[in-house]
């Protein structure tokens, strides 16, 4: 049984239109990177609560998330409406299997993510999983637009403090941006552009890659990954690839 604790919202960030991050003080036990909580509010006498990976790194506070609001979705319209004082249910206790706990060792760790994918991914590379594991980690986030490319500055600390072993790459899908690939992430795997960039291939001998986000994009690009002989991996049976699919 996994009880509600209230949390007090202290910081709000709009990215873009629909696009948000929100802060929160709350009592939850620790976690490991890569995990969920689940976020709530009491809408017309009722508990409406949904998943939502950490942002923050265990062990630090403010307990943060990463959404977009979703037309017609109960929670999302509500949350976004919150303000810094206002109160939530969460969790307490972290859940997910969406971590780098069971992984084995590799060269590089390829994170692909689509959206608000990118918020899980925060968490692993402010905890220390990724550098113990990997020579190399590559962040990919593919948005539809280039405003939807949060969190840039949080990025350029983390390729600061890892000179050399972190790359990210931006694809845009909906228009053209300057410091961003052009197109899907499984159309720029399959063109081989997207490792031509980066000057790494993605190879089973070599690689772990996480997929996170979309359900379309995760379904697409495991077909690209398993053409090229990489499995997915289990917690009892290692292999090469793990999806968290948010919708
Ligand atoms: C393990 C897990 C972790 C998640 N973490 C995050 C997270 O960190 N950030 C985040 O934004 N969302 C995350 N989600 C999705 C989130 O739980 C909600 O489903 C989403 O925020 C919409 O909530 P809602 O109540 O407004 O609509 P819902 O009733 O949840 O969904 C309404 C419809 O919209 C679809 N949908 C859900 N999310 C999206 C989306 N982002 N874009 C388009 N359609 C969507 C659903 O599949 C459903 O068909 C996660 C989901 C899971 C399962
Ligand atoms: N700024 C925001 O993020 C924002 C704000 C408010 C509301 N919303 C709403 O939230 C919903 C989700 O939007 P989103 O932009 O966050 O997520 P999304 O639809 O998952 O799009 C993110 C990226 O994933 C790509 N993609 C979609 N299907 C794919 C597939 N099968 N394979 C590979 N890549 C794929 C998209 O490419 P394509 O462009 O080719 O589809 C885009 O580059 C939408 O209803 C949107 O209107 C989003």
């Amino acid at each position: 049984m996994n009880d509600w604790v209230k949390a007090r919202v202290v910081g709000k960030h709009c990215w873009t239109e629909g696009l948000y991050s929100l802060q929160f003080e709350a009592p939850i036990t620790n976690f490991v990177a890569g995990q969920y909580i689940k976020v709530a509010l009491d809408i017309e006498g009722e508990r409406v609560g949904r998943p939502y990976s950490l942002v923050n790194a265990p062990g630090e506070q403010p307990v943060e998330i990463f959404f977009n609001e979703v037309p017609q979705g109960p929670l999302t319209r509500p949350l976004s409406a919150l303000n810094p004082g206002d109160t939530v249910w969460l969790t307490a206790t972290a859940s997910g299997i969406f971590t780098l706990e069971t992984v084995q060792p590799a060269r590089d760790l390829w994170m692909l993510a689509t959206g608000t994918g990118l918020g899980v991914y925060l968490s692993i590379l402010r905890s220390p999983d990724p550098w113990r594991l990997f020579e190399r980690v590559i962040l990919v986030h593919g948005v539809r637009q280039g405003a939807d490319l949060a969190y840039s500055e949080t990025l350029d600390e983390i390729a600061n403090r890892y000179p050399g072993r972190f790359t990210r790459v931006a694809a845009v899908s909906r228009e053209s941006w300057p410091t961003a690939l052009s197109g899907r992430i499984t159309d720029l795997l399959t063109s081989g552009d997207l490792e031509r960039h980066v000057d790494l291939t993605i190879d089973p001998a070599t690689s772990h890659v996480m997929l996170c986000g979309n359900s379309a994009m995760i379904k697409d690009a495991k077909v690209i990954l398993e053409a090229r002989g990489l499995v997915r991996h289990r917690r009892q049976v290692p292999g090469h690839y793990t999806t968290e699919q948010y919708h």
